[in-house]
């Protein structure tokens, strides 16, 4: 049986190390450390998500800012809000809780933030220093994978290490994150040939598709390390892209769904807010 890799036990941790880390910013610099969110529209998903985010960011003792903006916002009223945030210097993070409304341009909106405000990692500027291994701020999701391996203590150096799905927000940082820590890293998709086997080799096999139970025992190597990173709404509830129940007598780690990796996302933005906080008093 797997052992479990709890994302609400980790998170909890990181998040209570955090809040001794933002007192300390707040002696030497005088201030507080500012996270600004913006939601438009009334998504039920992303309330949840954003309530979630502005609970724990208080929780560390950083000041949240919350804009609730109408379904109906035009492109200029978002766009203004985002440009405000970007230009006031008490404004550590900007958030645009993403999927924004249909009729707005989500690229153009998200490339208003400045890329030293930009907590979830997602701008060009971002993802091209992760490419060439700089520091810079990497999108929370795949960040917190990380965190979870970390905690295991197994050497990551040398293994096969399988992605799927290629998001912009999870496949891609992740897998360059794995080439980062030295793992032979294969991405698999929709396209994919062969998925089963690909995975099967997989000792550090990570799953972000968003199809519910997708990953079964037979695409699974003995004593493998299982992320699951997919939240699916079935008629049975809460599921992962992984299908737990078989493939935790197979791996060796896993992470549950809920309780896995949807905590670390939280933990990692408020340790983003933190790093960019820093990154900014310290080019001040
Ligand atoms: N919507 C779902 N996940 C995320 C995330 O990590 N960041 C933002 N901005 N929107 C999201």
């Amino acid at each position: 049986m797997a052992n479990i890799i709890s994302g609400k036990e980790l998170s909890a941790k990181l998040k209570d190390e955090l809040k001794i880390k933002v007192k300390e910013f707040e002696e030497t610099y005088g201030r507080k450390i500012t996270l600004a969110v913006i939601l438009v529209g009334e998504n039920p998903a992303s309330q949840v998500y954003v309530k979630n985010k502005i609970k724990s960011t208080e929780y560390v003792g950083m000041r949240s800012l919350a804009y609730y903006l109408p379904e109906n916002s035009t492109e200029k009223d978002v766009e203004e809000t985002v440009l405000a945030l970007a230009k006031d210097v008490n404004v550590d993070g900007i958030l645009v809780q993403l999927p924004l409304p249909k009729h707005l341009d989500e690229g153009k909106i998200l490339n208003l933030i400045p890329a030293e405000k930009d907590v979830d990692g997602f701008l060009a500027e971002n993802v091209g220093k992760l490419v060439i291994g700089e520091e810079t701020t990497v999108a929370c999701t795949p960040f917190g994978v990380m965190q979870m391996l970390k905690s295991t203590n197994i050497p990551l150096s040398g293994k096969n290490a399988v992605v799927i799905g290629r998001s912009n927000i999870v496949g891609k940082p992740m897998a360059l994150l794995l080439l980062q820590a030295n793992c032979t890293v294969t991405v698999c998709h929709s396209k994919t040939v062969n998925l089963k086997e690909i995975c099967a080799n997989a000792d550090v096999l990570v799953a972000a598709i968003g199809r519910p139970e997708f990953v079964t025992a037979d695409m699974v190597k003995e004593g493998a390390i299982v992320i699951d990173v997919g939240i699916n709404r079935t008629e049975k509830g809460l599921v992962g892209d992984v299908k737990f129940y078989e493939v935790e007598k197979k791996a060796s780690y896993i992470t549950p769904v809920p309780g896995g990796v949807g905590p670390m996302t939280i933990a990692m933005l408020l340790e983003n807010t933190y790093l960019c906080a820093l990154r900014r008093e310290k080019n001040a």
